[in-house]
C-alpha cells in the first residue's frame, strides 16, 4: 500500500492505473469506511482513500479543531484489507490559497438549493465545502468508480447531483450504513459520546425505525397518516429523553422533496445532539 500526501505523488503512484475505485474519508476509520473500501475492490483492481478533514465543510463553531486525526492507525487498517493507495493531503495541497479562515481566494461550489434544508439548515456552507473537496478529489485521482455511505444520505444525494451536473464520468455506489449492534450507526463523532450518552445513542435508530413501522403499517391509498404529525412525535419523544433534536424529517428518497401521501419510496432522516455530539441518521424504505 502506498501512502501519499501530495498530488503529484498521487499521479505518480497512479500512472499505470486504468481502473480506479475511490473512498473519500476524513479518516478516523471505523468499520463503515472499511467496508466502503470492502466494496470499492469488488469494483476495481486499484483502490484510493483519501483522508483529509476538509476545513470548508466546517462552520467557525463546529469541531475542526477536535476532529480526530488518527492517520498512522487509519493506515495500519487500510493496509489490513489491501486498500492501494491513501492520499492524505495537507490543507495547503488542497487549497493552495486558503489562509485559514476566509474563503474569498478559494473557488468553491454553490450546490442546488436541497442543500440548504436538513443538515445544511443548520451547517451553512456544508455542502458547498463538501462538494468543492469532493470535486477537487475526483479531478486528483481521476476514478471510474467512487463509494459513498448511505448514512450522510442527503451528501450522496448531492454529490450524485454534482456528478451529472459536471458531467463526470464517474460512477457513484451507495453503501448501506454500518451500524453496532445496538442499531447506533457508526461515526467518528460517536468518540466523543459520554458512556452514558453512548449507553442511550441507539435512540436515535429506534425512533427512524419506529416512523417506518408506522408508515409501513398504513397503505398510500388508504392514509390518513399526518407525516407532521409523524415527525413532532418522534422529536418530542427524543427530547424527553434528553436529546436536542435538530430535524426529524419524512423526505422522498427520489428527490429529498417533502414526501406526500402517494410516494412510495421514502426516506427519514433525523439530526440531533446528545450533549456536545451530533449524530445523524436515516433510513430509506418502500412503502
Ligand atoms: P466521513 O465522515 O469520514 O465519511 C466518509 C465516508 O464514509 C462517507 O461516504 C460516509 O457516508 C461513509 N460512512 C460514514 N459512516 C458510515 C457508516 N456507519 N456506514 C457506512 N458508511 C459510512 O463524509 C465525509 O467523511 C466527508 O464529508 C467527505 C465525503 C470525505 C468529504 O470531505
Amino acid at each position: 500500500m502506498k501512502i501519499t500526501h501530495t498530488a503529484t505523488e498521487l499521479r505518480q503512484a497512479l500512472k499505470n492505473q486504468t481502473n480506479i475505485a475511490f473512498v473519500p474519508t476524513m479518516g478516523n476509520l471505523h468499520a463503515g469506511h472499511i467496508h466502503l473500501v470492502e466494496v470499492a475492490k469488488q469494483h476495481a483492481q486499484c483502490v484510493v482513500v483519501s483522508i483529509f478533514v476538509n476545513p470548508l465543510q466546517f462552520s467557525v463553531n463546529e469541531d475542526l479543531a477536535t476532529y480526530p486525526r488518527t492517520l498512522v492507525a487509519d493506515c495500519e487498517k487500510l493496509k489490513a484489507v489491501d486498500a492501494t493507495i491513501v492520499f492524505a493531503p495537507t490543507v495547503a495541497e488542497m487549497y493552495p490559497d486558503f489562509d485559514g479562515d476566509q474563503l474569498n481566494q478559494t473557488m468553491t461550489i454553490t450546490p442546488p438549493p436541497i442543500a440548504n434544508a436538513l443538515c445544511g439548515a443548520s451547517r451553512p456552507g456544508h455542502f458547498s465545502g463538501v462538494a468543492t473537496v469532493v470535486l477537487k478529489l475526483f479531478n486528483m485521482v481521476m476514478p471510474q468508480v467512487a463509494v459513498f455511505g448511505q448514512k450522510d444520505f442527503q451528501q450522496l444525494f448531492i454529490i450524485k447531483q454534482l456528478v451529472k451536473q459536471f458531467n463526470l464520468p464517474i460512477k457513484i455506489i451507495g453503501v448501506d450504513t454500518v451500524r453496532e449492534t445496538s442499531g447506533l450507526a457508526m461515526s467518528s463523532r460517536n468518540g466523543y459520546l459520554s458512556s452514558a450518552h453512548r449507553k442511550q445513542a441507539n435512540q436515535l435508530n429506534l425512533a427512524l425505525q419506529h416512523i417506518v413501522t408506522q408508515i409501513k403499517s398504513s397503505t398510500p391509498q388508504n392514509n390518513n397518516l399526518d407525516f407532521q404529525q409523524l415527525e413532532n412525535e418522534a422529536s418530542a419523544r427524543l427530547e424527553i429523553q434528553g436529546w436536542v433534536v435538530d430535524y426529524f424529517s419524512i423526505k422522498s428518497a427520489l428527490t429529498l422533496d417533502s414526501a406526500s401521501s402517494t410516494d412510495v419510496r421514502l426516506v427519514v432522516l433525523a439530526a440531533a445532539k446528545l450533549g456536545n455530539t451530533r449524530l445523524i441518521d436515516n433510513i430509506e424504505f418502500l412503502r
